[in-house]
């Protein structure tokens, strides 16, 4: 019997207490599964599922873990642990792309329509002003994974010219994809929109510092659902005052929730979203925890596994 341990908290378990079993059962895995902080015979566990939320922060005592699977995309409180040496697989869920797909383009549209100002407008001004078709309006995503490739497409299909950058060269249908730091200085130039879908790592740690945000083009938007330390926050403050930019939309902080005396929170260019930009659905992601440990059991190769010296 495969012997699964789910390391998350209490809430977690109630979303996934019944499309675990579900799905690894329709996966033809015989596993029991455990929800408990001090499982017995720790080095007889062959799967941690793991929220980094999760209260176990030592994984030493797992000696026969064959697989951490996280429930969640972002790693990288996982992979500072040194104590978690076994294999780790993030979460690639379709339910989370399709959730992130249609918080960005909401939010792209807001900015690309003007949305704001029609709403809560009281003072009878009658000015037509018709927003510029999409097809005239670059936007870049930084981070070509499994979120900014299927956000990009799909921004791609409303017609906007999409630019993706990612570390390694790619291919993504529909999309211009560059790489490198010439290639982000290229995908930055005059950007009217921007999107930042990066894992944050050593190398992404404060991306978007005061040069590159001054490479966007003048009245444009900032838009991070990837992870807050991405970006300067001085910086991105000083560009808006500045108004070098008209807005950004930040769904993550370098501190969560964000402090209430955070400038973020009071200033009339930002909009604070709590990290909710999308979730981890749990019947989908069920259904990929299990397909990666009937992997495991068959001997096939993991899923989505994370690569140590890159950092996600
Ligand atoms: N706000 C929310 O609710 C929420 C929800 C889920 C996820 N997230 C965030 O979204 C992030 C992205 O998720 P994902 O599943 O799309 O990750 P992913 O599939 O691992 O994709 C990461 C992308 O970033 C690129 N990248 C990484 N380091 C880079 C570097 N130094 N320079 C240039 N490109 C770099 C990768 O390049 P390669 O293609 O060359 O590897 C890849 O294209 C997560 O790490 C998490 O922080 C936020």
């Amino acid at each position: 019997m495969t012997r699964v341990l789910f390391s998350a908290p209490k809430t977690d378990w109630v979303d996934y207490r019944e499309v675990l079993p579900q799905a690894l059962a329709e996966a033809g895995v015989v596993a029991e599964i455990e929800h408990t902080l001090d499982p017995a015979n720790p080095e007889t566990v062959d799967y941690i599922v793991y929220a980094p939320s999760s209260a176990l922060k030592d994984f030493t005592a797992f000696t026969g873990a064959k697989l951490v699977q996280s429930l969640w995309a972002g790693v990288e409180a996982v992979v500072g642990n040194a104590t978690q040496t076994q294999p780790l697989a993030r979460m690639v869920d379709p339910g989370l792309t399709e959730g992130m797909v249609e918080w960005c383009v909401g939010h792209v549209l807001r900015h690309h329509l003007g949305i704001d100002r029609d709403i809560g407008r009281t003072d009878g001004a009658w000015e037509p002003l018709p927003p510029p078709l999409a097809r005239d309006r670059s936007v870049t995503i930084l981070g070509l994974g499994a979120l900014g490739g299927a956000v990009g497409q799909a921004l791609a299909a409303l017609n906007f010219p999409v630019t993706g950058w990612s570390r390694s060269p790619k291919t993504v249908a529909g999309l211009t994809c560059l790489s490198g730091e010439d290639g982000l200085a290229r995908s930055l130039d005059r950007a009217s929109i921007v999107v930042l879908l990066l894992p944050l790592t050593g190398a992404t740690e404060n991306l978007m510092n005061a040069d590159r945000l001054a490479r966007m083009a003048r009245g444009g938007v900032l838009i991070n659902p990837g992870r807050g330390p991405l970006i300067d926050d001085a910086a991105l403050i000083a560009a808006l005052d500045a108004g070098h930019l008209a807005h950004a939309t930040l769904d993550v902080f370098r501190t969560e929730p964000l402090p209430p005396e955070h400038p973020f929170w009071a200033h009339p260019k930002v909009t604070v979203t709590p990290h909710i930009a999308s979730a981890t659905r749990p019947a989908s992601a069920a259904r990929v925890v299990a397909e990666n440990i009937r992997r495991g059991e068959a001997g096939e190769p993991f899923l989505h596994l994370v690569d140590r010296a890159a950092g996600y």
